[in-house]
């Protein structure tokens, strides 16, 4: 029997030479267990990775075991990089399932004033209807907690005795898929709570997240490794949590975002919800803080609805800048007794709702389809539409990415598209409606030849864009100095884009460098120029020589597959350019993610001797900033000093970290000989007792605060 496509194709060859059978055998068992090795690696990269398994769990499965028990035969030809020796197993390909103790709701939704308003009511008709809490008036009615809505995975933790044991998502609500290796590789997930604690048992719930910024590294290198991208951060965020290879998972940089409790077990306590610990959705966040889980910090409390309605409408404003999505926002009520009395209908609470924005999505006509030119070469089809309001804001430009993205969409002029715009991205188009295609609409034919200069375009080996790889092409020079003015550059704003297409047109500006010696009174010499604007150009540029920081110079040169977060490696690691221009490609891999493809595009970089010229030249004017010291202060009572915080203290135990931190001490994470100073709070524990033992010096909060003083 034959499958297509799969293993079992493959069939040995027949070795010609007479060797002795025992032997004969031994070398085929080798050759197939190399064989499985690196077969089981493919599969686990299309099935994790790729998303696109070619055979079945059972054959995979069928052939893991092959594997072992060959490894079992010759144990001197297990490798570390070998399937079968990840950590604990997680190459399987399923996720274990386990019932939640307490089922995870979702939520209801409104998208307007007059449904948010039309919620309150109906809440408040049950309440008066069911309460028999005596405590409770119907004004309980009017505070709500008021949180974004993270667009994420939700996910619970569950910690036991102050340790984390397991680690779930959702999944329809009754039973979640067991997620615990990957949390565990979370950085801002705690391992263990502490020892002090009033719960033996509690269950975290809340969004496991991938910011933005780490959602397009991510991306980039995916395209790098020739691997699939992800849409949006959320299924990147979906992928990386189902990632079974925890390395992997670790490298790819979660969050976790903590917005409520599951079951809460406390001896002695009647309830299940930690409602003696937290009486308000407010105080629970400030618990759920305390204990070491990050919050998101635009929560808010709202005592009318006309609050409710100014927070969802900045966090609509505010959506773009925060660091990671959210596509809306969620009220909960905030006395937490007064939930239970509101209690849950079959689908979800009714003491939280989440009021969804506003579509980003809209259709519009494509007018035309134009190429253009990066500062890199790249060639990059842009649909010009029929401007459009999306949220707000007017549309009338897209990416259509590259040639074969515009192929995939069949998108032709004329047509009729969907468009979504998500944050500060360029827009782009998701999808054709092609009963609405004129009839005669055309393919789009991509140039064979660069729209600016003319020369012919090529495409690397592997590469889905097209080139132009002409260095004299004024397109690529254009936007390279674009970039360099930009917020991800200098940020020198008196510098006009318009202004550097002029300059470079002309040939009065060839590079970065050149921008420098421009002066008031060539600039004059543009019709539109005035006075003010061209001092403004060449003040601007004087500030950037004095402001600029080694991270924002290293960002705006430019380099191939160097972006802020790269920058930022780079500039905590070397003094300034030139130490950076002659560090070997040994020593920058050797720095936080950074592969052998970003030091070879470092060193290409600086190895350019145009390069070099500029650079030499931009010293001469002035622009070669320095590492940045971090500034620790010497000359307080804590200043070189180890501390650590235990026990419940007056404010969120961060706070206090915050302040020693501030005040020059470093932290510990447990008490030990090293350690200075040890603040205790209420109901402290096995630290403050450890701490005795060792006679480290003891503080109370007010002594700690008094010493900051000092
Ligand atoms: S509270 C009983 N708070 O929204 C309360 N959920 O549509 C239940 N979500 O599966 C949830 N941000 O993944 C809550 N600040 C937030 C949230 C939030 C996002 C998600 C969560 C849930 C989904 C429900």
């Amino acid at each position: 029997m034959k499958k297509q496509g799969s293993l079992f194709d493959i069939e040995y060859t027949e070795k010609k030479t007479e060797q002795p059978p025992e032997l004969a055998q031994e070398e085929k068992d080798k050759d197939r267990l190399e064989f499985l090795k690196s077969e089981l690696k493919r599969h686990n990269r299309l099935y994790h990775t790729l998303d696109n398994p070619e055979i079945s769990d059972q054959e995979y499965d069928m052939l893991y075991k092959e594997l072992v028990s060959l490894e079992e035969k010759y144990p001197e030809l297990v490798t570390k990089d070998s399937p079968t020796q990840k950590i604990g197993g997680e190459v399987l390909p399923f996720l274990e399932k386990a019932k939640h103790r307490q089922r995870m709701y979702g939520l209801d939704n409104v998208f307007s004033q007059a449904e948010y308003e039309d919620f309150i009511q109906k809440g408040k008709n049950y309440f008066a209807k069911e309460n028999t809490q005596k405590e409770l008036s119907l004004a309980t009615m009017d505070t709500w907690w008021a949180d974004p809505k993270l667009d994420g995975l939700a996910a619970e933790i569950i910690y036991e005795n102050g340790e984390l044991v397991q680690a779930l998502t959702r999944g329809d609500g009754e039973e979640g898929e067991v997620i615990t290796s990957a949390v565990k590789t979370i950085r801002n997930v705690p391992q263990h709570l502490g020892h002090d604690l009033p719960f033996t048992r509690i269950e975290i719930r809340g969004e496991v997240l991938m910011l933005k910024r780490d959602f397009e590294a991510l991306n980039q290198k995916q395209i790098l490794l020739k691997q699939k991208t992800f849409a949006n951060p959320r299924n990147a965020a979906a992928g990386t949590l189902r990632q079974l290879d925890t390395r992997i998972t670790a490298e790819r940089k979660l969050i976790f975002l903590a917005y409520n409790v599951g079951q809460v077990l406390i001896p002695g306590a009647g309830d299940e919800s930690g409602l003696t610990l937290w009486k308000t959705q407010q105080e629970l966040m400030q618990g759920l803080s305390s204990l070491g889980f990050a919050i998101s910090k635009e929560s808010l409390l709202c005592h009318t609805s006309g609050d409710a309605f100014s927070f969802c409408e900045k966090m609509e404003v505010l959506r773009d800048s925060l660091p990671y999505e959210l596509d809306g926002v969620v009220y909960k009520l905030n006395n937490r007794l007064a939930q239970q009395v509101l209690d849950f209908t079959a689908r979800s609470p009714r003491f939280a709702i989440a009021w969804k924005f506003s579509s980003r999505k809209a259709e519009t006509v494509l007018k035309a389809i134009t190429v253009q030119v990066g500062r890199t070469g790249v060639l990059t089809p842009v649909a010009e539409l029929e401007p459009v309001s999306i949220g707000g804001v007017v549309v009338s430009r897209a990416t259509l990415h590259n040639e074969e993205e515009l192929r995939n969409l069949d998108v032709r002029v004329g047509d009729t598209v969907l468009v979504q715009r998500a944050g500060d991205v360029i827009p782009d188009i998701l999808s054709v409606n092609l009963d609405k295609r004129p009839v005669g609409a055309e393919e789009f034919i991509f140039p064979t030849e660069c729209p600016v200069c003319h020369s012919k375009v090529v495409r690397c080996k592997g590469e889905v864009a097209w080139r132009c790889v002409n260095i004299d092409c004024s397109a690529q020079k254009i936007q390279g100095i674009i970039h360099f003015v930009s917020k991800a550059g200098l940020d020198i704003s008196g510098v006009g884009e318009k202004w550097i297409e002029k300059l470079v047109e002309i040939g009065r500006v060839q590079n970065i460098a050149d921008l420098f010696t421009v002066t008031v009174k060539e600039l004059l010499a543009f019709e539109g120029m005035g006075d003010i604007s061209a001092q403004k150009f060449v003040d601007s540029l004087t500030e950037a020589k004095e402001n600029a920081t080694l991270v924002r110079f290293i960002s705006s040169l430019g380099i191939r597959l160097v972006g802020e977060q790269t920058a930022k490696t780079l500039a905590g690691a070397f003094e300034n350019i030139d130490e950076l221009a002659h560090a070997t490609e040994d020593k920058l891999t050797l720095l936080q993610d950074i592969g052998p493809e970003v030091a070879n595009s470092i060193k290409q970089y600086f190895a350019s001797k145009e390069k070099q010229e500029i650079l030499a030249r931009l010293k001469e004017y002035g622009l070669n900033p320095q590492r940045e010291e971090k500034i620790i202060p010497v000359d307080t009572a804590l200043s070189g000093k180890t501390i650590l915080f235990t026990g419940t203290l007056s404010k969120p135990r961060q706070e206090f970290e915050k302040m020693a931190e501030e005040s020059g001490a470093r932290l510990l994470s447990a008490v030990s000989k090293n350690l200075d100073y040890l603040v205790v709070g209420e109901k402290a524990g096995s630290k403050l007792e450890k701490a005795q033992k060792l006679g480290v010096q003891t503080l109370t909060e007010q002594e700690f605060l008094a010493l900051l003083k000092k």
